[in-house]
């Protein structure tokens, strides 16, 4: 009888979520779907597909709606990247990277003695990079949106307005970033009408916020590049120690870009191209997979993992090496880096039976944490976006101006912070990523679209750092090489090695002790990690129909669909 009872509560609870298509688990949708980090989010950005939005129109609603309920990375404070593929096939992309200010200069975080002084690059005003994301989304919205523009900003004013209800998830986060001595903004970002943190399940409200956003809705871009925003960002600056003007915020600009595009086997991968290293590295990885007889090596064997760290250790050594923003390097050999020529060459001097070795004395980069945010969309018509944006860090820089409401990006700390130092550790002083003025910073950011038959096939991206590289290569080979459903190649054991450090990094749990065991004795060196990359995808079936999925490591994420 209990076992009877169980059992039908648990039919009955599989029922509702299909029923609801409320974003847990795996959900399969025929018109759209928009998958993130916040169900209250994705719900917006289907709100609009069934008004007749398309996939952009929905993407702006949704990137607006987490600048509300993710704080962590959703923003207005920071910056990112939008792949788009129509209905057409044409597919193209927005660079909406922070940039460095006019004031900014190479040696700005170094002491005296030219030496990098410890964590500047990070913290602080001088950390906050020229903001991207109003700009990439307004201009989105000019040339691929179809709704007006006010309705897809206004979901987000009235969610800061009317307050949502905190999560545990956000509720625990936020205590801990506003732990010790972390930045006041914060502090006062969480209150609730009491003056005290606001509490799980307590509705948090954001006025200040509300009101920028409502300007934006009201004067589009200018909303936040001119008159009183940008007038109080400015001022906020000059009184403690950024150097943000008015001319940095007046003279930014969204650019569109042609997507780097590669090939695995039969499918076609539109991504990102510099100043993010995403796409590159990417197609690099996948370029070298391809060139081994993978049916022949289990997934999550010893080969697998070796084979696949291998991948990473080269792309990782070139993408330092040679890769910043498109518009102070002029010369930098994308064709060749995404060539199956230089793959072939790459892949011929892997040992199947050692490790290779990370020769520190030129490169080296640190992984990073997961605060960034990916949206995968996709629309009735079959209109795709892949965005992801961010603003570096959990709550960015932790500063803020009190009137505005939001949080200003650390991104100036994705520069090479010394120019000509490079350690076994994590700086990197190789000349395409050192600061310049109005340079964009060097990302891995990688929103991607893989298509079949010129249709998108697969919609994807993930925070983390450097591991998103990494996190979003390895997804794409789950679903395509071991025809993985969405659900399973975001969830399955990831690993990570981005050459300096010399570490492959792996999910605790997920790989095998006899694994472990084979691979230190290849001469890897392995670090055990909770997790990597909080992926977001969306798989279109042969049948139409749309499968997505969001990691279950964003308790709060959700893939929902109509
Ligand atoms: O653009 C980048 O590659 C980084 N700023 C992304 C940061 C991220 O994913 C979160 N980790 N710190």
């Amino acid at each position: 009888m209990a076992v009877k009872t169980i059992i039908k509560a648990i039919s009955l609870f599989v029922m509702f979520m299909i029923a609801h298509n409320n974003g847990f688990g795996q959900t399969y949708a025929k018109q759209g779907m928009v998958v993130c980090d916040n169900t209250v989010a994705s719900n917006i950005g289907v709100s609009i597909l069934k008004k007749g939005g398309n996939a952009i129109d929905a993407s702006i609603a949704t990137a607006f709606a987490l600048a509300v309920t993710h704080p962590q990375a959703g923003n207005i404070g920071g910056g990112g990247f939008l792949v788009f593929m129509d209905s057409e096939g044409k597919s193209t992309t927005i660079d909406f990277r922070e940039k460095a200010p006019l004031l900014a200069s190479s040696d700005m975080f170094l002491d005296d003695e030219g030496v990098l002084v410890k964590g500047s690059n990070h913290n602080g005003l001088k950390s906050v990079g020229v903001p991207g994301t109003v700009a990439g989304l307004y201009m989105a919205h000019q040339k691929y949106g179809t709704l007006p523009w006010r309705d897809l900003v206004q979901p987000a004013v009235q969610l800061a307005k009317d307050g949502v209800v905190l999560s545990w998830t956000l509720a625990e986060h936020a205590k801990k970033h506003n732990a010790g001595d972390y930045p006041q903004f914060l502090k006062d970002y969480f209150k609730n009408p009491k003056g005290e943190l606001t509490e799980f399940g307590e509705l948090w409200v954001q006025q200040e916020l509300a009101t920028t956003l409502e300007l934006i809705r009201d004067h589009g871009k200018d909303g936040f590049y001119k008159g009183s925003v940008a007038q109080e960002i400015a001022d906020f600056m000059k009184a403690n120690g950024g150097i943000i003007t008015l001319d940095d915020l007046s003279k930014y600009e969204a650019v569109e870009r042609k997507p780097i595009k590669g090939t695995y086997k039969e499918f076609e991968i539109i991504a990102m191209p510099p100043p993010s290293s995403g796409g590159v590295a990417v197609i690099e990885m996948l370029n070298l997979m391809e060139q081994a007889n993978l049916d022949s090596i289990p997934f999550n064997s010893t080969a697998y993992v070796h084979l696949v760290a291998e991948a990473m250790r080269r792309t990782f050594a070139d993408r330092a090496e040679h890769l910043g923003d498109p518009d102070y390097n002029l010369d930098m050999p994308l064709d060749k880096l995404i060539s199956k020529d230089f793959a072939k060459m790459r892949y011929e001097n892997i040992d199947f039976n050692h490790a290779s070795i990370s020769d520190s004395s030129k490169f080296g980069q640190l992984y990073d944490g997961k605060n960034t945010t990916h949206l995968s969309i996709i629309d009735k018509d079959g209109n795709a976006v892949s965005l992801t944006y961010t603003i570096e860090q959990s709550y960015g820089s932790g500063l803020g101006s009190p009137h505005l409401g939001f949080i200003f990006n650390n991104e100036m700390g994705d520069f090479n912070p010394q120019p000509g130092y490079t350690n076994n550790g994590w700086i990197i002083g190789t000349d395409p990523n050192v600061i310049q003025p109005e340079k964009r910073m060097l990302s891995s950011m990688s929103p991607t679209i893989i298509t079949k038959n010129g249709r998108p096939y697969l919609i994807i991206g993930s925070p983390g750092g450097r591991t998103i590289i990494s996190t979003v290569f390895q997804a794409i080979l789950n679903v395509i090489e071991y025809e993985m459903s969405i659900e399973k190649a975001i969830e399955v054991m990831k690993i990570h090695h981005q050459w300096m450090p010399n570490e492959l990094v792996f999910e605790n749990d997920l790989m095998s002790p006899d694994t472990q065991k084979a691979l230190t004795q290849m001469g890897h060196t392995l670090k055990g990690r909770e997790s990597l990359g909080r992926l977001m995808g969306i798989l279109c079936l042969p049948s139409g129909v749309y499968q997505g999925a969001s990691d279950s490591s964003s308790p709060d994420g959700g893939a929902v669909g109509y």
